[in-house]
């Protein structure tokens, strides 16, 4: 048993937070922190509101209120819906308390005794008009390194570069929008040029950093590490703990990072062990590990860092898993994007745990990665509810009404104690690497696994011609369960805990993983399940509402729902025949003027239209332009940030399947541009909206001969099927995409069998 620091970064309490604070830095840490707790660590989990700088000045001048209102007004949202959510920490706090700025203050004068921090005059924007210094958020601009508008002082959101006065190009007081001018005022500095060999020396070998943790982390080192001020002209703040600095208080940035140090200070008063934070601060086989959004990653990175070693003697960050973004419709989370996607909004209409399933599986570790409500109903419905769910549910109830109890056994079935044991070893291994998305995948998996072996065992059959026989299955399917209840745990507590208490067990947190080694105790007495999750429904208009971004939609990455198979069965699929789809070829590839992440293109269809799809971050120019791919050719048309898109190219995702490839389709055979891809069948070429295309299911696998593997295996019809293939469900059968004459729908490379194509 080891101890593990958790560190949480401290979202501004300028706002309520949103699904974005949750996916990207909020939840994370509490899966992490839930998993080392199964595992017997002893975890202290620290975090709070950040109360200080000009974010939070800047609202409340634009309220009238005082700063202190708006950050306790908000501390007290965002605390209520983090524990509404179930997030676990030691202890939120917030950074106005006089333990932090009596922590802050120590930081400061021990730099300073120890000569890491100076005073000279420096720049600083001024607005004439208002007669006032202009710090960070004060002063707008266009970012000198991307371009993009009315972008802060401090830090360019988009590209997240940092910048030193006098970067910003056309900059204006955010008050009254005149030029600033540049005056000379006296800060405090530290002297980073001084730490430069010891942060080199500790970046050293962190090869189990994530890439864009290291790229963001080089990138800033690559300017050289300059003196940076950490006192800024304004009143709201850490007063700086020095005889005539009055007028000017501690920069928020490095007053908030100390917070790591302050709260777990502050936690130990809280539990009578004054010193108990040494046990974690100054032994140094603790790990630390902090969890934040790509934004924050220098000031963790280096910054913190810094200032520990300048300190000396505390343990410095052992991993920084720093997330990107969850976008929504297209953009960064924001209030103004609307969708109603704060927090205390969400929780007032779903379930914690609900939420917190699907924003494992979309979270954005590698890459950002997209919300939509209409994503949310569907995989919840079809994965949480229909697999996970519906598994546990069918097991406990069967077992409950037909035994009562745990049944008899003399063992586990050989192949389902392997299957349980190996998936647990590829949990623990991505949770430990703080890989989620990929762990919540291995849970799913096991449960399909689960649901295939119920099925084939028929214990509804079973149980009337051999009873015995048929307890000895359920007791197999109920060890499933339970280390499903185990393993979803982090990601799902109350649920994995009502899971626990209807098979007669308890102590979840107490038993830990340890509990999977230990039998099921056959004679326990089973309480009456209720399935753990339930169907959500996305109320209609604020479907109708995201779609009018997405209607007639482009290729743009993740907007599409995406069916599962189970719901084929139900009834007639023929969605697909209103689908009007062609062999077409990139002519022409350019960057779309407006929008980053878009490419503008012209895609002969037959004839020639013009395409704009979120393509760039999986395929270049050069191997788009001239590339042969399939088209849908009767999406009604529409304006993608301002320019017409008339169709969309079809591409294979296997996001849903937790990986994060995307391939364009292409024919398999060289046939004119213009062929349908009709699969022989009476297809309609009237315009479909987006919606349309989404009702159709189409897919991608591995063929062998006529059997296609989607996850489960299909029989298909057709010669001379290409080894991989795109399918789509037709009046319930799989039939591969084809133009019913030997030319089938097909990717370059390999991806997870039942990939989605969007
Ligand atoms: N308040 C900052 C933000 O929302 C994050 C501060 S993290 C801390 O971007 F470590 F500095 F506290
Ligand atoms: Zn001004």
């Amino acid at each position: 048993m080891s101890k593990v620091l958790v560190c949480v970064a401290w979202p501004y309490a300028n706002g309520t937070i949103h699904l974005g604070h949750m996916a990207g830095s909020i939840l994370p840490p509490d899966i992490f922190s839930r998993y080392n707790r199964l595992l017997g660590n002893e975890v202290m989990m620290v975090g709070g509101s950040d109360q200080h700088g000009t974010p939070i000045t800047v609202s409340a001048e634009k309220e009238g209120v005082s700063p202190e209102t708006i950050a306790d007004r908000y501390h007290e949202i965002n605390k209520k819906a983090i524990e509404d959510m179930g997030i676990e920490y030691s202890l939120f706090t917030k950074t106005h308390t006089e333990n932090h700025i009596e922590t802050v203050q120590d930081v400061f004068t021990t730099l300073l005794r120890n000569g890491y921090l100076t005073t000279h005059e420096s720049n600083q924007y001024y607005c004439p008009h208002c007669a006032k210094f202009l710090p960070d958020r004060y002063v707008e601009g266009v970012c000198p390194e991307c371009g993009a508008q009315k972008v802060r002082g401090d830090q360019c959101d988009a590209c997240g570069k940092t910048f030193e006065t006098g970067d910003l190009k056309d900059a204006y007081c955010v008050h009254c929008h005149s030029a600033p001018e540049i005056r000379p005022t006296e800060h405090y500095f530290l002297k980073l040029g001084e730490l430069n060999d010891q942060l080199l020396g500790y970046l050293e070998g962190k090869d189990w950093w994530r890439p864009n943790v290291r790229s963001f982390t080089t990138n800033w080192l690559k300017d050289g590490l300059h003196d940076r001020a950490i006192t800024r002209d304004m009143e709201w703040g850490v007063p700086i703990p020095m005889d005539g600095w009055d007028s000017k208080v501690i920069y928020v940035w490095f007053d908030a990072v100390i917070g790591y140090l302050s709260a777990s200070k502050e936690y130990s008063k809280i539990i009578g062990k004054p010193d108990y934070w040494k046990e974690y601060w100054m032994d140094p086989e603790v790990r630390h590990y902090y969890f934040l959004g790509k934004d924050n990653i220098p000031f963790h990175s280096i910054i913190w860092p810094s200032i520990l070693m300048g300190y000396g003697g505390l343990t410095l960050p052992y991993d920084i898993p720093a997330n990107e973004y969850l976008m929504y419709k297209g953009g960064k989370f924001s209030k103004s994007r609307g969708g109603a996607i704060d927090m205390p909004t969400v929780l007032s209409k779903y379930d914690s745990d609900v939420i917190r399933f699907y924003l494992s599986i979309v979270m954005p570790d590698t890459h950002d990665s997209e919300f939509s409500w209409e994503d949310f109903q569907t995989k919840i419905n079809t994965e949480l509810v229909g697999n996970l769910g519906n598994y546990c549910h069918r097991c406990l109830s069967f077992t409950k009404k037909n035994y009562g109890v745990v049944p008899e056994t003399d063992a586990v079935n050989a192949e389902v104690a392997q299957e349980i044991d190996r998936a647990f070893k590829e949990y623990s291994e991505y949770m430990q690497s703080c890989d989620f998305k990929k762990a919540i995948k291995v849970i799913m998996d096991l449960s399909h696994f689960g649901n295939r072996y119920f099925d084939s065992m028929k214990p509804w059959a079973l149980v009337k011609t051999d009873k015995d026989a048929c307890g000895k299955v359920l007791y197999d399917n109920l060890t499933v369960v339970r280390a499903l209840a185990v393993m979803m745990w982090p990601f799902m507590p109350k649920a994995a805990e009502r899971i626990f208490d209807y098979m007669g067990l308890s102590e979840l947190e107490a038993g830990g993983f340890e509990a999977l080694n230990v039998k099921l105790v056959s004679g326990t007495e089973l309480k009456d399940p209720v399935p753990a999750f339930s169907k959500v429904e996305i109320p209609k208009e604020v479907l109708d509402a995201e779609k009018g971004l997405l209607d007639g939609g482009s290729a743009e990455p993740k907007k599409k729902e995406k069916k599962e198979m189970v719901t084929v069965a139900d009834g007639p699929f023929k969605d697909f025949r209103k689908l009007d789809i062609r062999v077409a070829q990139i002519t022409q590839i350019d960057d779309h003027p407006d929008a980053e992440k878009l490419y503008l293109m012209k895609v002969d269809v037959g004839e020639e239209r013009q395409i704009v799809a979120g393509l760039k971050a999986y395929y270049s120019k050069e191997e788009m332009l001239g590339r042969k791919v399939l088209c849908l050719a009767n999406l009604k048309p529409a304006k993608l940030r301002g320019q017409r898109s008339e169709g969309m190219l079809l591409a294979a995702d296997d996001e849903e399947m937790g990986g994060s490839t995307v391939l364009l389709l292409k024919p398999s055979a060289d046939v004119p541009n213009g062929t349908k891809m009709n699969c022989g069948m009476e297809n309609s070429e009237s315009r479909i909206e987006y919606k349309d295309f989404t009702n159709a299911v189409l897919k991608v696998g591995s063929c062998t001969g006529n059997v296609v593997d989607l996850g489960d295996k299909f029989d298909v019809e057709g010669e001379g099927l290409p080894e991989r293939i795109a399918v789509v469900l037709d009046d319930g059968k799989v039939v591969p995409i084809s133009d019913g004459n030997g030319c089938f729908a097909t990717v370059d490379r390999e991806i997870t069998n039942g990939a989605g194509v969007r």
